[in-house]
């Protein structure tokens, strides 16, 4: 029986210039290079220049994928836009992307989901296509979260860093086998009694501002690796695969140790284990597209290669995907 799947066809992405070490952060607040690389695994994050919006650096990432794919911009039908740090409040960021790719066909929309934003809006493209209404998409995650950030709180402002990647999806149809490219499942969550663990003290309706970020970041790594694993878990016992299935296991970039106690609990291989956490900060919904885009252009991420991956984020929420590249 023929079955339709969401199939990987270009990756790409755009990191800002500036490059932040950990030593340069140290100078403005009461911290060390030492502290955060124990903490949290990050050496240095991208930090995007004046006036470098989310849809620029989404549109680079985006001109790549494409690229990759061997495709037109007017190949695609289909963009949907991971960000919490959109350019404006509306319209979304995902419409600017489609203005500067010179598209004028199809949808485009943002999905706001914080750091588990790429996982929910690879979802919803999934759905899409699936369904048949559309036949490639664009998903891109995209950030500029040190627009957020409170730059003398550093609790916060060590751990996040800028960014975009993408993937180009096109519907293909396979013979509905495990050995099928293409996205086999997708598993979503929230929990929204947790907004005071994790959120942006402002906004258009409440404060009428943009506010920064608040994290209570015991709490949320607590929930992390437990919500994590049953997410994975989940997505193992509705596809019948295992973790020794798994050839790149590529995680939301959060935190290092939250990755390695991930993939202890899932007896996951570290060598099997995508990290960039070092190099670019969490980045938020942008983190795991960065992420892909690095190993695939670095040449661990094959054709064939079953990747799994996983967010968890503000909300909260979190989820997992599981994908034959
Ligand atoms: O992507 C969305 C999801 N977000 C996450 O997954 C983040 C999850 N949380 C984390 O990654 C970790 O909890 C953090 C990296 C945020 C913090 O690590 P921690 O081991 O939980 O440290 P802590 O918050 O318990 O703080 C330990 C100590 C505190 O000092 P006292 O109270 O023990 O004297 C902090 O004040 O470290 C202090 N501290 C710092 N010291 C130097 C906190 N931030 C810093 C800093 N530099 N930047």
């Amino acid at each position: 029986m023929s079955v339709r799947r969401s199939v990987v066809v270009g990756c790409g992405h755009h990191l800002p210039e500036n490059v932040v070490t950990n030593a340069d952060l140290a100078k403005r607040v009461d911290t060390s290079d030492e502290w955060i690389i124990e903490r949290t695994g990050i050496r240095e994050r991208r930090i995007a220049a004046e006036g470098e919006t989310t849809s620029q650096l989404a549109i680079k990432a985006a001109r790549a994928a494409i690229a990759d794919a061997g495709l037109e911009p007017g190949d695609i039908d289909l963009i949907v836009l991971a960000t919490a740090t959109p350019d404006y409040t509306f319209p979304s960021t995902a419409t600017q992307v489609q203005a500067g790719l010179g598209i004028t066909h199809g949808a485009a929309f943002d999905v706001q989901a914080v750091c588990s934003g790429f996982v929910y809006a690879l979802a919803t493209a999934d759905n899409f296509l699936k369904a048949g209404s559309h036949k490639r998409a664009l998903v891109i995650g995209a950030e500029t979260f040190s627009r957020i950030l409170d730059w003398q709180d550093r609790t916060t402002c060590v751990l996040f860093g800028d960014g975009a990647g993408a993937l180009v999806l096109e519907a293909q149809d396979g013979e509905g086998g495990i050995a099928d490219r293409g996205i086999h499942s997708t598993h979503l969550r929230s929990d929204g009694r947790h907004l005071d663990k994790l959120y942006v003290d402002g906004g258009p309706s409440s404060t009428m501002t943009t506010g920064h970020l608040r994290m209570e970041g015991k709490e949320v790594f607590r929930h992390a690796v437990t919500n994590l694993a049953d997410i994975i878990e989940e997505a193992f016992r509705a596809t019948g695969l295992k973790a020794d299935d798994i050839a790149w296991f590529v995680p939301h970039q959060a935190n290092r140790r939250i990755i390695d106690a991930t993939a202890k609990k899932l007896s996951i291989d570290p060598s099997r284990v995508v990290i960039t956490v070092e190099k670019h900060g969490n980045t938020s919904a942008a983190s795991i597209p960065l992420a892909l885009a690095t190993a695939y252009g670095d040449g661990r991420i094959k054709k064939g290669d079953l990747v799994l991956m996983e967010a968890m984020g503000g909300g909260f929420t979190w989820g997992s995907a599981l994908v034959r590249w």
